[in-house]
């Protein structure tokens, strides 16, 4: 099966679900969309030689704004996309995006939601709350993505002590490994249909994956 990932950062995480599936039997990472054609993902991309969708007023020019979801829309049908991983993709996804996409699109958040999420929660923002708030523990949250920001069903989280010495860039690097080492696997996991949204709940069909 084919997957998507959206991404507008540097990229890291596309890396690590990259080389997660490079071997794969069954999944293969054939596209990347962007809105920020110059991000690091993108020479990611290039150097994997992985498809590019430039998703952006720039890229169509004299096009009606509404126009724009449905030509994405069709590429991913047209290129047989089952499943889109976002991976620090800073748009909105548009409603008939989730729409038709249903169940078939996923998040990584920098800390554990439902905390820590919502508008402005992104990137270090993230971190600056964790440290403001005295929480003790943080993580990362995988969760499908519906029309509510940071709000879809959540799939998977894992925990980290927030430590006294810890500032924002030692819990971002705490993020970053955590994200690396379990979002590719979350992603495979759904794709192989081995996690189910039951009408917003969301099981595991076989727990020991996670174990
Ligand atoms: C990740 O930390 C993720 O939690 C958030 O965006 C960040 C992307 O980082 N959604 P990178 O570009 O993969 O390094």
């Amino acid at each position: 099966m084919n997957i998507a990932v959206f991404a507008s950062g540097n990229g890291s995480n596309f890396n690590s679900i990259l080389n997660f599936f490079k071997a794969h039997t069954e999944v293969n990472v054939s596209l990347f969309v962007t809105n920020k054609i110059n991000c690091g993902a993108v020479e990611i991309a290039r150097k994997n030689n992985v498809e590019i969708f430039h998703y952006s007023k720039f890229a169509f020019p004299g096009i009606d704004i509404h126009e724009y979801p449905l030509r994405l829309i069709s590429f991913l049908k047209e290129k047989k996309i089952s499943l889109i991983a976002l991976a620090g993709y800073m748009k909105i996804i548009e409603p008939i995006i989730v729409e038709n996409f249903r169940d078939k699109i996923l998040n990584v958040h920098p800390a554990l939601l439902p905390a820590f999420g919502g508008k402005g929660m992104y990137g270090e923002n993230v971190q600056v709350a964790v440290l403001e708030s005295g929480v003790k523990v943080s993580g990362i949250t995988v969760h499908f993505v519906n029309e509510n920001y940071d709000e879809g069903e959540i799939i998977f989280q894992k925990s980290f002590d927030v430590d006294s010495y810890d500032n924002v860039e030692t819990l971002s690097q705490k993020v970053k490994q955590f994200e690396h080492e379990y979002y590719p696997y979350v992603i495979e996991q759904v794709a192989l249909g081995n996690i189910v949204n039951n009408n917003g709940k969301v099981f595991l069909k076989n727990k020991k994956h996670f174990n």
